[in-house]
């Protein structure tokens, strides 16, 4: 599949590199509007077709695929260009702000007939497969509690040649961490917990008096059969991960990329570090894209993204009503 890269900063330029790992995606095309992100492209590979823009690649080029990779603010309004175009979308997260702009984006998509899947890298990643383990073959019963810390001393940075802090910009993020990282959360809980949340709760620690941009934020999301909190910040001492999954008959913990199981006499240690360290994990896109490929070449499979899409965006925009409400427990709705 000839793939256009739009958008390449840091997740676009990694991007580029994750295509060659992979099976049936070719990167041919990069749209970016700044002029040094486009020599960059043609410094790694200058076969490369680049262009400003979304609209004038499309102009010049059909790709099967589009990549998004632009800063969120931009993300509905390309994928929907792209859908329109005729082209499979792949969209970094968010993917959608609300869940009533992803109910748009996935009408656009059922209407171009094309698949639109989101770019949840965490999905492939070893933490959420240790998880998954756990409850399948590790022995610690049906997920009831998972919590989910990411700790970090500030946001990170984008490339210099765009807008480096446009995390901390809402026009640009659409809010802060929890929109950021918080996404992944969000949909690793959906998927470990196979249904939405009936209710959530959330406060914020705002950057700003309009409290648009959460620099902290502590959610609670009450399942049918458990819960989840997702306790985020951007203005710790230190930079750690925890993601704890406990079921009736154990628990996993994975922190810093250790992982313990420990489920009635099993105790079981395991080292997941990533061999990269890289904050943009190219080293999980292989099974992203193949999960990708799979999907575009099965129709009938195309509501799955769709859902997780709509879901992921509910219960994001029901936190943030919580948080601006002083942390008032909200029903997520999505269809
Ligand atoms: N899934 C992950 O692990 C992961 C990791 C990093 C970033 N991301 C996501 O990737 C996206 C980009 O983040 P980043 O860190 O690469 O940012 P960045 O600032 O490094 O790069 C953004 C790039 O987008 C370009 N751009 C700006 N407006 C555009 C437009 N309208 N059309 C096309 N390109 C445009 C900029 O010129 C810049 O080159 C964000 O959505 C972010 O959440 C995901």
């Amino acid at each position: 599949m000839k793939v256009g890269i739009v958008g390449f900063g840091t997740a676009g330029e990694a991007r580029l590199g994750a295509y060659r790992g992979t099976d049936g995606g070719r990167v041919v095309a990069v749209a970016d509007p700044s002029q040094p992100r486009r020599d960059r492209a043609l410094e790694l590979d200058p076969s490369l077709m680049t262009r400003p823009s979304l609209a004038a690649l499309l102009e010049d080029l059909s790709p099967d695929v589009v990549d998004i990779c632009s800063p969120p603010a931009y993300h509905a309004e390309l994928a929907a260009a792209a859908l329109r175009a005729g082209c499979h979308v792949l969209c970094e997260k968010p993917v959608a702000f609300t869940d009533r702009e992803a109910a748009a984006l996935v009408d656009c998509s059922a209407v171009a007939g094309r698949l639109l899947y989101p770019a949840h890298n965490y999905a492939f990643s070893p933490m959420m497969s240790t998880l998954n383990e756990a409850v399948t073959s590790g022995g610690i019963g049906s997920p009831m509690v998972a919590t989910f810390q990411i700790k970090r001393p500030a946001h990170a940075r984008g490339v210099a040649a765009w807008a480096p802090d446009w995390r901390r910009d809402p026009a640009q993020a659409g809010g802060g961490i929890l929109l950021d990282h918080g996404t992944h959360c969000v949909y690793m809980a959906l998927r470990l917990f196979g249904q939405l949340p009936t209710t959530v709760v959330a406060t914020a620690q705002w950057a700003d008096s309009a409290q648009r941009m959460d620099e902290a934020v502590d959610v609670w999301l009450a399942f049918p059969a458990g819960s989840c909190r997702i306790d985020l910040s951007w203005t710790s001492t230190v930079r750690s991960n925890l993601y704890r999954l406990s079921g009736p008959d154990g628990s996993v913990t994975v922190r810093d990329g250790e992982a313990v199981l420990a489920a009635g006499a099993v105790r079981q240690v395991r080292q997941l570090t990533s061999p990269t360290g890289s904050s943009t994990h190219e080293e999980w896109f292989a099974a992203m894209f193949a999960d990708f490929t799979r999907t575009a070449d099965c129709p009938s499979t195309w509501d799955r993204p769709r859902q997780e899409i709509r879901r992921t965006a509910a219960v994001i925009d029901a936190a943030y009503r919580s948080a601006a409400a002083g942390g008032a427990p909200l029903p997520v709705r999505a269809s």
